[in-house]
């Protein structure tokens, strides 16, 4: 009979060899190592329970860390616009800090229209050092998902409706956030164009859409921006929740892509526990247990990758080898950004508000103008501003990218500046649209109550009217449900509130008529023919009434161009169906289901292919001076490549900028192709009779569509069309070349 010692002593050898030591001792202090070093370093220290607790939250916006080896928590914080006051641990409730009030930077789709690429990484810089000020780790933002529908609520939270423009911009942006040792975390991935029914709707669309529209941005957010973080979106795509969707997360993220950060879940995104394991989801955020079902709080342990995960483990359903690449991805982002190289970051610094309003005032743009603007009253004379958009203020509200700001200058108190002294300034509401002055516990302390009827508010404005210089209207959208906000889309692109009727009203009596549309998705102006000029302002952020002071004067001689089409009504795009949208029940189906039926045909697309009259174009903005496009040319530069040319010329009398866009078109396709795709942008800063030679630089992939039965972009020989100019329907020049 063997001792039974022996036999223990065996089993003993054996187990050593099967599960080799933990290393032990201090964590691997040099922070100057290989990084890759130092991940695998610290995954060799830590125990299962430890790499589990990484993949899960422990508050409302922190994941865990390794205390046992100093390795810090990781925390989250919104949101794209600037840093969301703090909450409290587990509540949604304001933490009631004095010292959290952020500069609130404008809407994305606000810097989206400045198609400007400079201050797109200023913009970045610039919050991610406020971010890296208030110790926080990773940036939910931005989000650069495409405008398919222009009532989807998110909209001013995007970059528009054209993947080439938003790639170009979340690329500087992503950098500069990154710059400063925080992760800027792209959302939301992917197909979420709606927040009808956001966590319950299959976004069912087919390859070539989905790789030439939709997913573009978050490529070059990471494979040229080399974002640290993803996150996932709330819907399904093709039947699947995208916070565990094994073809976006595993297929495409990281294998096609090789994405090395994390994908985080949006906040009860997370729906079940074998696909959240298995699927490419590396940390769990959320709101309560289970998804998003208002569930105990403080219940962390019960998330899907919480304990169930750690059963899974230890009952062989799920291998340690995922767990290690959750974990490696994890502690990467935290070698990454808070035990990487230091920086301190700064938040609330004159740089950061001068930015604002520089970013603010650049992509403000000048729709129409008969000469009318820049404002000019005489000495003496009145300006008679109506609207209730001159006096809301609009950083707070509108979701998870509400602001508590240090400060926000509305849009009359900057007239006041400008003007007192030299001419009057009169105000009147107009109409009553939104009269919440507080989210999230987050509050503007102004007064939106109003005595008045409708018929007075209007009658009060067109009396004020009739001995004005100049009739100012401020008006457009807020941050109220079914308007610009998270969590519900408009229903119609029709101004709210009897906007229309009241702009017709004052446009009779006027002089002089200028109207300001601040919104951050498109509305309709049927009035554009009866007033003198047309300004798009968007949710400009601390700075907001400044910019718009600085365009509307002159101060700033506008250069913003419309980063979505201004249709003239909701009727004329391209979804037509319920089954497009918001989407459709269908027998045997638990989830709502919606299918990208129009495929690539969305925006500028839609409306150029099919020759549908729109309001105002993708790509469109005035200047105060005028430029002209000349000598543009195309040539073949070597194999597959061309080379487009053209001069831009001040032709006015005031500096100002310009940009030029480039788009294709390919003449003879096997498929059916838009009739113009964006290609390539410049912006041109010239002096009065300056001229610029540009270049642009074309390749196959400029000239290719998505080929799905291959899996491959392919650029077809035949006929194509160089189409170069100032807005997508305003072309100089259409040049013809031939692929080979
Ligand atoms: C929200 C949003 C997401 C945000 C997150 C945290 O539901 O969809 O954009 O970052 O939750 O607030």
């Amino acid at each position: 009979m063997k001792s039974p010692y022996l036999l223990l002593a065996a089993l003993v050898t054996v187990a050593i060899a099967c599960f080799p030591a933990r290393k032990t001792g201090p964590l691997y202090a040099d922070a100057s190592a290989p990084l890759e070093e130092r991940v695998q370093d610290a995954l060799s220290r830590m125990s299962v329970e430890e790499k589990v607790a990484l993949t899960h939250a422990q508050s409302k916006f922190s994941s865990a860390g390794v205390p046992r080896l100093g390795i810090p928590e990781l925390w989250h914080t919104d949101g794209p616009h600037g840093i969301r006051p703090e909450v409290l641990w587990d509540e949604w409730d304001q933490a009631g800090w004095t010292n959290d009030s952020c500069t609130a930077f404008p809407a994305l789709v606000n810097l989206a229209a400045t198609w400007d690429r400079e201050l797109s990484l200023l913009y970045g810089r610039s919050i991610g050092e406020e971010a890296r000020y208030r110790e926080k780790d990773i940036l939910l933002g931005p989000g650069v998902n495409m405008g398919r529908t222009p009532l989807n609520g998110r909209t001013f939270e995007y970059m528009g409706e054209d993947p080439y423009l938003a790639s170009a911009l979340v690329v500087p942006y992503v950098k500069g956030v990154q710059e400063n040792g925080v992760a800027a975390c792209v959302k939301h991935f992917a197909v979420n164009n709606q927040e009808v029914r956001r966590t319950a709707t299959s976004s069912n669309v087919d390859d070539r859409t989905l790789y030439e529209i939709y997913l573009p941005a978050f490529q070059a957010a990471v494979q040229e921006g080399g974002a640290w973080a993803i996150m996932g979106s709330y819907n399904l795509y093709n039947g699947q929740f995208n916070c565990h969707n094994k073809k976006l997360l595993c297929d495409i993220l990281k294998d096609e892509w090789g994405f090395d950060g994390v994908v985080i879940s949006d906040w009860g995104g997370c729906r079940d526990d074998d696909e959240a394991i298995v699927n490419g989801l590396d940390i769990e955020m959320g709101t309560w247990t289970n998804g998003l079902s208002g569930n105990a709080s403080d219940s962390y342990a019960n998330y899907h990758l919480a304990n169930p995960y750690l059963a899974r483990l230890r009952d062989g359903r799920a291998t340690e080898e995922v767990l290690n690449d959750k974990a490696s991805r994890i502690l990467r982002t935290i070698f990454r950004t808070s035990m990487g190289e230091q920086h301190f970051g700064s938040f609330n610094s004159p740089e950061h508000y001068a930015a604002a309003r520089k970013i603010a005032a650049e992509g403000i743009v000048l729709l129409q103008n008969d000469g009318t603007l820049p404002l000019s009253i005489p000495e003496g004379g009145k300006l008679l501003v109506v609207g209730e958009n001159a006096y809301k203020m609009m950083v707070v509200g509108g979701g998870s990218s509400n602001l508590k700001t240090k400060y926000e200058i509305i849009p009359l108190e900057a007239l006041h500046e400008v003007f007192d002294g030299h001419a009057q300034v009169v105000w009147e509401r107009g109409y009553v649209g939104d009269t919440t002055t507080d989210y999230n516990k987050v509050v503007t302390g102004q007064d939106l109550s109003e005595s008045r009827s409708a018929g007075q508010l209007l009658s009060d404005a067109v009396q004020a009217a009739q001995d004005a210089d100049c009739v100012l209207f401020i008006g457009g959208l807020n941050k109220s449900d079914g308007q610009d906000n998270e969590g519900t889309d408009r229903e119609d692109i029709v101004l709210p509130y009897g906007q229309d009727t009241l702009i017709e009203a004052l446009a009779a009596v006027a002089k002089k008529m200028v109207v300001v549309n601040i919104s951050g998705s498109p509305v309709a102006m049927p009035w554009a023919p009866k007033v003198n000029a047309i300004v798009q302002s968007w949710y400009g952020g601390s700075e907001s009434g400044h910019a718009l002071a600085d365009v509307l004067t002159g101060a700033v001689n506008p250069s913003g161009k419309l980063p979505f089409t201004m249709p003239l009504a909701l009727a004329d795009g391209p979804l037509k169906t319920e089954r497009q949208y918001p989407g459709i029940r269908e027998e045997g189906q638990e989830w709502w289901q919606e299918y990208y039926d129009e495929g690539v045909f969305i925006g500028y697309r839609w409306y150029s292919s099919k020759g549908i009259p729109v309001q105002f174009p993708f790509g469109h903005g005035l200047s105060y001076t005028t430029f002209s496009l000349s000598d543009a040319a195309v040539k073949a530069a070597g194999k597959d490549r061309f080379t487009v040319t053209a001069t831009l010329t001040n032709t006015g009398s005031v500096a100002g900028a310009e940009v030029v866009q480039l788009y294709i078109s390919d003449v003879e396709a096997s498929v059916e192709r838009p009739v113009k795709e964006l290609k390539g942008f410049q912006k041109v800063y010239l002096k009065p009779g300056e001229s610029r030679k540009l270049s642009f630089s074309l390749g196959r992939k400029d000239l290719s569509f998505f080929d799905a039965s291959k899996h491959e972009w392919v650029a077809e020989a035949g006929a194509f069309k160089a189409l170069v100019g100032t807005s997508s329907e305003d072309i100089a020049a259409s040049l013809d070349f031939s692929l080979r």
